[in-house]
C-alpha cells in the first residue's frame, strides 16, 4: 500500500468528475418509479456500461485507504473549521468551482443538483428544514477544493474500526485495507460495543460527516441524520450494522430513507430558475443558517 501522502494524480482523482460516483449509485439503486412507468432511466444516466473502470478504481482506493487512523486524522483537522469563512451564498459559488469543464456535456453544476433536490422536497410539501437539508446536503464536497482525494470526499460511507459489511459495494477491496488484518479493528464490534448507537461510531471520512458537523447547531435532529448518513447505503438501503444501532438510530432511519430518493432521483436536465427562487431561499437561509459558514 502506497502511503497516502505519496499518491499519484490518478490515485487522488480516479473519476472524471464526482458525478461519476453518483451515477454509479443510481445504476445500483435505479428509480423504482421510472422502472414502473418505463420512463427511460437514460434521462438520468450518462453512460451505458454497468460500471466504469474509473468507478471500480475509485472504490479500490476508497476501501484501501479509509482506515480508522485516516479518519481520526481527517476529523482532527477538518472539524476545527479553521480553513475558511464566508457568507452563505458565496459558499455555493465556492462549491461550484468543482464544475468539471473537461467534459462539456457533463451534468449540471453542484448548485443545480442541490437546488433540484431541495425543490423536489418542497414540491412534495415536506417541512422547510428538510428543504434546507436538500439545499445543503452536498456542501461538504468542498473538501475536494481543500485538496482531498475524491475517495475521501464521496463514495458510500461505512463504519471504520470494526469489520466491514459484505453488502458494501466491492467488499473484496477491503482486504487491501491495513485494518482488515488488525485485530483491534477486524472483529464484528471492533472498537465499539453492542448497540452503542451510530453517534458513537466513526464513519469513513467524506462530505456527509463534514456537512453534518457544519450544520449540527442549525437543523433539527431528523435533518442532521439525513445529512450525516445520506451515503451510508449499507445501512439505509441494505439494513446492515444492526449490532451498532440503538433505538434512536432505528427511529431516525425513516428520515434518512425519506431523503434518499430526492438526492438520487431529482436530477433533471433543465436547470431551475434561480432568479425566481432566490427570495424563498434567502428567507429560508435567514431562518436556519448563520450569516457566514465556517469551513
Ligand atoms: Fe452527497
Ligand atoms: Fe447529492
Amino acid at each position: 500500500m502506497t502511503p497516502v501522502n505519496k499518491l499519484s494524480q490518478a490515485e487522488i482523482n480516479p473519476l472524471k468528475s464526482l458525478d461519476e460516483w453518483e451515477d454509479a449509485v443510481l445504476e445500483r439503486y435505479p428509480d423504482p418509479e421510472s422502472i414502473a412507468t418505463s420512463k427511460k432511466t437514460d434521462e438520468y444516466r450518462n453512460y451505458d456500461t454497468p460500471v466504469r473502470d474509473t468507478v471500480r478504481e475509485f472504490y479500490r482506493l476508497n476501501h484501501t485507504y479509509q482506515t480508522y487512523a485516516f479518519v481520526q486524522e481527517k476529523r482532527a483537522d477538518y472539524l476545527k473549521f479553521d480553513k475558511k469563512e464566508m457568507p452563505v451564498w458565496d459558499a455555493f459559488q465556492f462549491l461550484n468551482q468543482l464544475v468539471d469543464d473537461s467534459d462539456p456535456d457533463t451534468d449540471l453544476d453542484q448548485f443545480q443538483h442541490l437546488l433540484q433536490t431541495s425543490e423536489a422536497i418542497r414540491r412534495d410539501g415536506h417541512p422547510d428544514w428538510m428543504v434546507m437539508v436538500g439545499l445543503m446536503h452536498d456542501m461538504g464536497k468542498v473538501l475536494c477544493l481543500f485538496g482531498e482525494p475524491q475517495w475521501a470526499v464521496v463514495g458510500d460511507t461505512f463504519p471504520v474500526g470494526c469489520a466491514y459489511s459484505d453488502k458494501i459495494v466491492y467488499p473484496e477491496y477491503f482486504s487491501n485495507n491495513p485494518d482488515y488484518t488488525d485485530e483491534r479493528y477486524n472483529t464484528k464490534l471492533g472498537v465499539y460495543s453492542q448497540g452503542c448507537g451510530l453517534r458513537n461510531v466513526d464513519m469513513s471520512w467524506g462530505h456527509d460527516e463534514y456537512v453534518y458537523q457544519m450544520m449540527k447547531d442549525y437543523l433539527p435532529e431528523e435533518g442532521l441524520y439525513m445529512l450525516r448518513y445520506h451515503s451510508f447505503y449499507a445501512w439505509h438501503r441494505e439494513g446492515e450494522y444492526e449490532h451498532l444501532l440503538d433505538d434512536h438510530d432505528r427511529d431516525m432511519l425513516k428520515w434518512v430513507k425519506l431523503f434518499n430518493p430526492y438526492d438520487l432521483y431529482s436530477k433533471n436536465p433543465t436547470p431551475p430558475n434561480w432568479n425566481e427562487l432566490r427570495p424563498y431561499y434567502q428567507e429560508l437561509a435567514n431562518k436556519y443558517l448563520p450569516d457566514r459558514l465556517r469551513f
